[in-house]
């Protein structure tokens, strides 16, 4: 794992280029590997959020493959993940139940109590209690030690959308349901047959609080399509409008893993 091209410190954490995605993605697996042996070394187990979207499929690949040659096991692991749309069912093929088990949990040696993603068929009336219980869940477990993130072309974090809030009063939202934003819905369209008509209009996600508790925050970007969200992220102001430059406020434990097309332009 030498293709490192360069690395720099920004506003929102140290960033690591890589020449493309495989071999970033290699180097993302790497320390989600490192990071479960840290803690289940340090605390007996490893409490990991994960992401979903097409930028981290080439990480689970490698992560799996990793656990394939006996270098990281689940066993002492739980997953959280970020989001899931609302509502939907886990046997829809969009959902991102489906998606973690198409990629990872579907592979690797892991608990199905160990793994939770927020339930899409929550009843409306009890998304604030199931909201609520997630973020407890991860707090009765110490926490998330590493949390993983894509970004949204909007600079969204989850779905966490641009919005204008006060910064502080976004950075305080737990864990709920949420609207989505015209251009998530749009890049969502992907997933749903080019449709953007058949992407739910709203998604359960892991609020900033939670997020940015994380001990360790490892952001992928791939593509000249994020350019403009990871440029305003790492250099620009800190404001709801654009969520992952929230990162700036924990940019001593936030690692930025990317492809040199991610960054634009220099
Ligand atoms: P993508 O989405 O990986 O599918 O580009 C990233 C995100 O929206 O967080």
């Amino acid at each position: 794992m030498t293709e490192l091209l360069r690395k720099f410190s920004s506003r929102a954490g140290n960033v690591l280029v890589y020449p493309d995605p495989e071999t970033a993605s290699q180097e993302a697996a790497a320390r989600i590997a490192e990071a479960i042996a840290d803690s289940v070394a340090a605390r007996g187990r490893a409490v990991l959020g994960l992401a979903t979207g097409g930028t981290p499929v080439p990480v689970y690949r490698n992560l799996v493959a990793l656990h394939r040659l006996g270098r990281v096991a689940f066993d002492d692991v739980s997953t959280y993940n970020l989001d899931e749309y609302y509502p939907i069912s886990p046997a829809d093929p969009q959902s991102y139940h489906a998606y973690m088990h198409e990629h990872l949990f579907g592979k690797v040696r892991i608990a199905a109590n160990r793994t939770h993603v927020l339930d899409g068929t929550v009843p409306e009336a009890f998304v604030d209690e199931a909201c609520a219980r997630f973020d407890s869940w991860i707090a009765a477990e110490g926490g998330l030690d590493l949390q993983l993130l894509g970004i949204g072309r909007n600079g969204h974090i989850g779905f966490n959308e641009p919005c204008g809030l006060p910064v502080d009063e976004f950075a305080a939202l737990p864990t709920r349901l949420a609207e989505l934003h015209p251009v998530t819905i749009e890049d969502s369209a992907r997933d749903f047959e080019g449709r953007p008509d058949r992407v739910p209009r709203r998604a359960l996600t892991l609020g900033p609080a939670p997020i940015l508790a994380a001990r360790v925050v490892l952001i992928l970007a791939f593509g000249p399509r994020k350019a403009q969200a990871v440029r305003a992220a790492l250099d620009g102001p800190v404001t709801a409008e654009l969520p992952a430059s929230l990162l700036q406020r924990v940019s001593e434990k936030t690692t930025w893993i990317v492809d040199e097309a991610a960054l634009g332009a220099a």
